[in-house]
């Protein structure tokens, strides 16, 4: 994704998601829309789901004039009613079969340990952690039923090293890995693939309350180069 200059006429005859289905959650900003894109790009039917009902239908609109094969409704992943129900959504609407599961959704609230509330504690782990658990659980017999599933969980470099983030947040990252390679071990026999990205920051809304100075020192000191520097930073940006 972002960054590299792809030759799209090479790239869509090299591969096809042409025929498959896709759930992504969070798909009106940031990372989630670039993926429901990216997806729909491919070929992909893709379904997306937020909270917020006109910008989902400000986004199915700029969709359907790309030409994109994308559906939406409304659900808010922190409740587990309206995760079941999505699942069910999805299962009418791809007759019972799913090949791609993004669990994108997450969120953050940044405070140093001592001063978090146990409802930040309920919100970001129901947010960021137990609905993706849950919602994989609720996709498992579609993804099965696919023959060819796949779980992609949006992680964070936090989930792998100290980043001042808050510790919430990262353990949920942190949990999220872990998850990765249970669910990778347990139902690779029935054909699925579990999968998890770690971005670094990337500018979305949810990144834009961190200043350009507290990003640039998160990539430094997370770099694998050493001597990493704005310059040779590379800071990707989905609007
Ligand atoms: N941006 C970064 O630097 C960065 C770095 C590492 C990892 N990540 C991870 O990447 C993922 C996407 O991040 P992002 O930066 O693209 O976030 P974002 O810009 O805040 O977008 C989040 C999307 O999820 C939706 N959403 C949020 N809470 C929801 C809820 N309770 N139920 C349903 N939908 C909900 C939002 O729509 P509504 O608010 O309208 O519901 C929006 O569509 C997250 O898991 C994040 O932790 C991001």
């Amino acid at each position: 994704m972002g960054g590299v200059e792809v030759d799209s006429s090479r790239t869509e005859s090299r591969w096809s998601l042409e025929g498959t289905t896709a759930l992504v959650t969070g798909g009106t900003k940031g990372i989630g829309h670039a993926i429901v894109e990216e997806l729909a790009r491919f070929g992909a039917a893709v379904h997306t789901c937020s909270r917020n009902e006109a910008e989902l239908n400000e986004c199915k609109h700029e969709w359907e004039k790309k030409g994109f094969r994308v559906t939406v409704s409304v659900c808010d992943v922190t409740f587990p009613s309206e995760r079941q129900k999505l699942i069910t959504t999805v299962s009418s609407l791809f007759h019972g079969k799913l090949n791609i599961l993004i669990n994108n959704v997450g969120t953050n609230k940044t405070k140093p340990t001592t001063e978090y509330k146990a409802e930040d504690f309920s919100l970001l782990m129901a947010t960021n952690f137990e609905s993706a658990y849950h919602l994989s659980q609720l996709s498992h017999p579609l993804l099965k039923a696919s023959s060819a599933g796949s779980i992609v969980f949006l992680s964070s470099v936090c989930g792998v090293v100290s980043v001042n983030v808050g510790s919430i947040y990262s353990a949920t990252k942190g949990a999220m890995n872990q998850l990765t390679k249970n669910l990778a071990c347990e139902w690779a026999k029935d054909n699925i693939r579990t999968n998890c990205v770690a971005p670094w920051f990337t500018t979305t809304p949810l990144a834009q309350p961190y200043s350009v100075e507290f990003k640039t020192g998160v990539c430094c000191s997370t770099s694998r180069k050493n001597g990493c520097s704005n310059t040779s930073c590379k800071c990707y940006k989905f609007s």
